[in-house]
């Protein structure tokens, strides 16, 4: 059975707005309480102002309220399973600390990777 918070995440990803890569991504994050929370990149014409499917979803889950995080998802058709970019690392480090990534494509390959493990040394608001 697949993974309610991936199928979450491809799901999602059919909403992205990716005229400019064509490249479809979703993600979701699982909240403490198991709510799920999604997201899809939303590309600009002037590239720059893209927002990633990671960002969104974080977000949207901070706007609703949720604090703490158990999980991520991210999918995309890729065979080389995609990981979150730097910008993204940042901010779920930010929201979510070392947190379990979720890796997948759309043919059934996942990965779980720790968010600690994709980003060490992070700098965050414990340095200030
Ligand atoms: N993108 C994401 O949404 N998440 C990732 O983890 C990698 C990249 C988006 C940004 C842009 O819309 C497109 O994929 C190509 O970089």
């Amino acid at each position: 059975m697949t993974d309610p918070l991936i199928a979450a995440a491809i799901q999602t990803r059919r909403n992205a707005h990716a005229p400019f890569s064509k490249f479809l991504v979703g993600a979701a994050v699982e909240d403490a309480h198991g709510h799920v929370h999604t997201g899809c990149n939303v590309e600009n014409a002037t590239y720059g102002l893209t927002i990633c499917a990671e960002r969104v979803a974080v977000f949207k889950a901070i706007s609703e309220g949720a604090r703490r995080f158990r999980r991520v998802a991210v999918v995309a058709d890729t065979e080389e399973l995609t990981p979150p970019c730097g910008a993204c690392r940042q901010i779920l480090w930010e929201f979510c600390g070392d947190v379990e990534i979720v890796l997948a494509n759309l043919t059934g390959k996942t990965e779980t990777i720790r968010l600690g493990t994709l980003f060490p040394r992070a700098f965050d608001a414990s340095f200030l």
